[in-house]
């Protein structure tokens, strides 16, 4: 489908038909006897022609659009069917109050709802939004997407879970697999009464075109809320056994919470403090290559300055490698804690006080807040722990969960950039013990039971920070040998979450 600017505004991915009639038979197969189907989003109306092909006997067959096109070629399409009633109707203006009064009998809302985010709604300034103040006041700010950035989909879906909950209706959808995990979510921490909850992964590619991880949600509605409630994944909608099971422990969601359940020790908070690298914002100006043995800025120009605040450097991308290369970049490392003064590089080193002052007209308009009010020429990311001979890193990139040691180059500490993260130690065998165990199966396995792989970044700090290394040392038998690399160290010890 050629995706106009009203195509990407209204998510108008149409589902072709045979997969609208998969999810139709994967309902049926339920035998949950409903009387009435709504089609929210009916679009084109695939969904309710797959309804109508299974010859069941509905009492109504709603389908809704905004699309006033659609909804004329729907109704004349399906004029012959008296239990279809097709109507213009915008989601965000039902009244639901009055739905509820009209709809006493166990109604299916199925369909496929708009594919786009209110981010990508501001851009095109589109008005398909819900009204935010409600949305928001239903969740909580971040109670669900932790971020002002939400699928419209997800605020249309939410509406619809609150609507069945305690009832005996129930809703299949076709969306992101990220949307349906959000729901699940929202329906434990909301203790909505849904018995039943479930993902069926499709190929989006294959049915939309689109490079993105969807499913088919199902969610059924029951008379009180259900405790611990998991959400099996299976991998296909004939899939009868699930692939692993979506937990919602402690407020959070649990990737595979079968595994997770096994390891939860580990899941105790880290000794240490996981931290990201080195942020500048100004890469052609702060970051080197060498040339011949002097430093080339991304201006291409070679520049001569002193050695004091210049530091070999490793990107996600070196950091993501199975074998690190020795480093090929150098950074301007202009402070050793957030907020030092940087007045002193004019008397410390002048010829890198003249660099960055020619540059300043860059590094002075760099755009994220946080340098309005530090030193002139501050950097973010930088403190004692920057400094330390060695350093076990990962990317937060690149989606493995490869941990690297790094170490010194030309007597200098390699310093990281902000897509990295770090533990820092000041002795090499205390990085190797730490590197071992983070190596392990059993740390590969916690970390796999926490993320979800579809995620665009999946490694972050406070996913690290959530691994206990002396829990890991004990699943490993080596808590002997643990205690013996930290035992000078103050070891702060956090509680479970
Ligand atoms: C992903 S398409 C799916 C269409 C149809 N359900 C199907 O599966 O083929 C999303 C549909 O939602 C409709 N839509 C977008 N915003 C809407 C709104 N605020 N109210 C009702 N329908 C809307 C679009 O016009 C489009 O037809």
């Amino acid at each position: 489908m050629k995706k106009t600017k009203s195509t990407i505004a209204f998510g108008d991915f149409q589902t072709p038909l045979p997969l609208a009639k998969q999810v139709v038979n994967f309902i049926d197969k339920k035998s949950l006897n409903f009387e009435v189907i709504i089609e929210p989003n009916c679009g084109l109306g695939n969904f309710v022609k797959a309804i109508l092909s299974t010859n069941k006997n509905y009492k109504k067959i709603i389908g809704w659009d905004i699309n006033k096109d659609y909804i004329k070629f729907l109704k004349q399409d399906t004029s012959k069917y008296s239990q279809v009633k097709i109507d213009r109707q915008d989601f965000f203006s039902l009244n639901w109050d009055l739905l509820n009064c009209q709809l006493q009998k166990p109604s299916l809302f199925i369909g496929n709802p708009p594919w786009v985010t209110n981010t990508e709604l501001a851009k095109l300034n589109s008005k398909n939004t819900p009204d935010k103040s409600n949305f928001y006041h239903y969740q909580g700010l971040d109670a669900i997407t932790g971020k002002s950035n939400f699928d419209i989909s997800e605020s249309m879906l939410i509406k619809i879970l609150n609507f069945i909950s305690g009832g005996k209706s129930a809703m299949a959808f076709l969306i992101k697999t990220s949307v349906a995990r959000k729901l699940y979510a929202y329906i434990c921490k909301n203790e909505l009464a849904i018995s039943e909850v479930s993902i069926h992964k499709i190929d989006a590619w294959k049915y939309f075109q689109v490079n993105v991880s969807a499913c088919l949600f199902f969610a059924q509605g029951n008379s009180c809320h259900i405790k611990n409630l998991l959400c099996p994944v299976y991998n296909s909608l004939n899939e009868t056994i699930p692939n692993h099971n979506i937990g919602f422990i402690n407020q959070k969601l649990i990737a595979n919470i079968t595994m997770y359940k096994k390891l939860i020790d580990i899941d105790q908070g880290c000794e240490f403090k996981w931290r990201s690298g080195i942020k500048h914002d100004c890469n052609k100006v702060m970051e080197f290559e060498l040339r011949e043995g002097n430093l080339k800025n991304g201006f291409d120009d070679l520049v001569n300055l002193e050695n004091t605040y210049i530091y070999p450097m490793y990107k996600s991308s070196d950091i993501a490698k199975n074998t690190l290369i020795l480093p090929r970049k150098y950074l301007l490392v202009t402070q050793k804690k957030i907020g030092d003064n940087t007045a002193n590089i004019s008397i410390l080193a002048p010829k890198t006080w003249i660099y960055l002052q020619k540059y300043a007209y860059l590094l002075d308009s760099r755009k994220s807040s946080i340098y309005k009010s530090a030193p002139q020429f501050a950097i973010f990311g930088v403190g004692e722990y920057t400094f330390k001979p060695f350093k076990i890193a990962i990317s937060g990139l690149y989606k493995n969960l490869h941990f690297t040691k790094v170490g010194c180059f030309n007597n200098k500490p390699i310093v990281l950039d902000d897509t990295c993260y770090m533990l820092s130690f000041d002795y090499e065998y205390q990085a190797d013990f730490v590197l071992s165990l983070l190596s392990s199966e059993i740390t590969q396995n916690f970390l796999k039971s926490l993320v979800f792989e579809d995620n665009k970044r999946f490694i972050t700090a406070s996913l690290l920070n959530r691994i206990n290394l002396k829990a890991i040392a004990f699943h490993l038998g080596k808590e002997k040998e643990y205690n013996e690399c930290f035992k000078k160290e103050k070891i702060v010890q956090y509680s479970l979450f």
